[in-house]
């Protein structure tokens, strides 16, 4: 498929998509969304991709938000179809993948920006980024997981508070509140994700699925986290990555994972 609005570039089992409307601040359009649940259902399924990267084109925008022009005119129903649409394409999509996905914060992530950027499962942000969920300015609530995800990674007080006032957080502030794992200068914003990238590939990718999906369990109503923890302890015995991984610690060489 040819994609309009998203770069993919793959090196070193590292994708790297660049969401790709830098005139309109890579404001997640319907297009883009499709091209994004594109390229990461085809990665999902690539065995040679091991760790995806997102950003944005150019110096200033992560991603400006959803896409304000498009939506302005929406019904209800509408509304409710593009939350419920981006939930499954997008967002939803990201955090469930089988492998880490991380959001390299090049400036702006407001709103659909910030949302993306938090259902990636790392966060780095360089210098200059600025994140918030303005989404009440205009009207409307964040509804691409942001009330949800927020009050996960900042906690529930900072979370209403930056809902309410529509505000603007620096990247210094965002590191401090936990909603960034790391902040870098712009220009090492790349090669910073790069080797967080590396040293994930490196590692049995069945494990680390397995991983990724007992932490999420945990936030989901009705399921004991615990106890996914032990299933999926479990079943990482029956894997030929912890035969690997095991044997190889016992020769004293280093392992070399095939994810299965
Ligand atoms: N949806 C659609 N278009 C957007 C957009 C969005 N979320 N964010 C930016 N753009 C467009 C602007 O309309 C403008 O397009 P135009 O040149 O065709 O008019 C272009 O991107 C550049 O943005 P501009 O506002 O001129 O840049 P700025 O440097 O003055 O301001 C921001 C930057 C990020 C502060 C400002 O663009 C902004 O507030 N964007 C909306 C953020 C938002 O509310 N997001 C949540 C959406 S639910």
């Amino acid at each position: 498929m040819a994609y309009q609005n998203i770069l993919l570039q793959e090196e070193n089992n590292i994708l790297t998509i660049t969401i790709n409307r830098p005139d309109q601040l890579n404001a997640l359009n319907k297009q883009t969304i499709e091209e994004l649940n594109k390229a990461l259902s085809l990665a999902d399924v690539n065995p040679s991709v091991r760790v995806i990267i997102i950003t944005g084109s150019g110096e200033k925008a992560f991603v400006a938000g959803a896409d304000i022009k498009e939506f302005a005119a929406f019904s209800i129903e509408e509304g409710r179809m593009l939350s419920r649409a981006g939930h499954k394409l997008l967002f939803d999509f990201v955090e469930n993948m089988s492998k880490p996905v991380i959001a390299a914060v090049n400036g702006f992530a407001l709103g659909g920006g910030l949302e993306l950027a938090m259902s990636a499962h790392v966060r780095v942000a360089s210098d200059n980024a600025k994140m918030g969920l303005p989404e009440v300015s205009l009207g409307v609530i964040p509804g691409y997981g942001g009330t949800q995800r927020l009050a996960q990674l900042v906690g529930k007080g900072k979370a209403m508070e930056m809902i309410a006032t529509a505000g603007m957080m620096n990247a210094a502030d965002a590191l401090q509140w936990g909603l960034v794992n790391y902040v870098v200068p712009q220009a090492d914003l790349l090669t910073t994700c790069k080797d967080l990238a590396t040293k994930m590939s490196k590692n049995s990718p069945v494990a680390i699925a397995a991983a990724y999906r007992s932490i999420l369990s945990g936030y989901k109503n009705g399921v004991n986290g615990f106890e996914s923890e032990i299933a999926e302890f479990g079943k990482c015995f029956g894997t030929a990555d912890f035969k690997e991984g095991t044997t190889a610690f016992i020769e004293k060489r280093k392992p070399s994972f095939t994810g299965n």
